[in-house]
């Protein structure tokens, strides 16, 4: 990899992890740029940016739009060295049950979620293949690795996105590529993500989703009540400033969903009917 001017893009950068990751790279003297739908909260976070010295740029995108991301990679391949690092990190939550979750639910999740994944493979892929250097940074979740109840769309475009994170990797190993690819898969972080609704287009909100939001208010509620167990997102990006370094593919952020995780192998291993364990969160919510 160039030791020089190297570019750092990020999807999501206007706040929460990709904003952190933002500041990591940056700091370390990389060339930010950030590609995000909210347009104020961007012009804010590269303000905030360039106020500590680091050389940023901002674009508005709209990663669910495979025409915005080719617009978007072109400006970044016209305009800056060669891809380094590219976070393919915006993402969306919503809550409900899967009989409670609407189409334009489903739509919208899994248009920023998956889509925002596989348009920004579509836009910059062959130029990282092509280069031959680079390295990718999926964002899943833990949610990618369990099928916690009332996030249907959220799991199944975090599931979707850690099998096309190792598909990739894979490939590349194959292909003798030295392209490499890390999956993030953070358990609580305190970001912005409960107030997701906050960049819903209009034509994917339902009448059926503004009934639910009641629901939906306690259901951000009670997260907002384990949110002392959350880490802080300049965390999670040291993690993923160290996983580029150490070509490290999986990136866990913390052990609070460790058993869990390991509970759901259990039962994959021996056919066993699906069962949630009491994990630290149910526990600290009991204390
Ligand atoms: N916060 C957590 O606990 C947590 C846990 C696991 C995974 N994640 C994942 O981390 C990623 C970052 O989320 P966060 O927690 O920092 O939330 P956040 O809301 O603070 O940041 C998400 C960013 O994505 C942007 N965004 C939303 N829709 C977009 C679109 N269509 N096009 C471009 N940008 C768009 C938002 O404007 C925002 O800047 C997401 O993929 C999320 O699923 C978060």
């Amino acid at each position: 990899m160039n030791e020089q001017n190297k570019t750092v893009i990020i999807t999501g950068g206007a706040s929460g992890i990709g904003k952190s990751l933002a500041f990591c790279f940056g700091k370390k003297g990389d060339e930010i740029v950030i590609g995000d739908v909210e347009e104020r909260a961007l012009d804010g976070a590269i303000a905030e940016l360039e106020s500590k010295g680091i050389s940023s740029t901002g674009m508005l995108l709209d990663v669910s739009d495979g025409d915005s991301f080719k617009s978007f990679a072109n400006e970044v391949f016209s305009k800056f060295s060669p891809p380094y690092v590219l976070c393919l990190n915006a993402g969306v939550g919503a809550g409900g049950s899967i009989s409670e979750s609407s189409i334009l639910d489903w739509e919208w999740v899994l248009g920023v979620n998956l889509w925002g994944v596989i348009n920004g493979l579509n836009a910059f892929l062959p130029e990282l293949e092509r280069n031959n250097q680079g390295h990718l940074i999926f964002t899943s979740s833990i949610a990618g690795h369990l099928s916690y109840p009332n996030m249907g769309p959220y799991n199944a475009s975090k599931h979707a996105v850690l099998t096309i994170a190792e598909t990739l990797h894979f490939e590349l190993l194959e292909k003798g590529s030295e392209v490499g690819v890390s999956v993030l898969c953070p358990g609580l972080v305190k970001t912005n993500i409960l107030d997701s609704d906050r960049n819903r287009p209009e034509a994917l909100t339902s009448r059926n989703t503004l009934d639910n939001y009641r629901d939906e208010d306690m259901r951000k509620q009670m997260v907002r009540e384990i949110y002392d167990l959350a880490i802080h997102p300049d965390q999670v990006a040291e993690l993923v400033f160290k996983a580029v370094d150490a070509n490290q593919f999986y990136i866990f952020t913390d052990n609070t969903f460790d058993d869990a995780i390991k509970n759901r192998h259990r039962n994959i291993e021996t056919a066993t009917n699906p069962t949630l364990t009491a994990d630290l969160v149910e526990e600290h919510l009991n204390d």
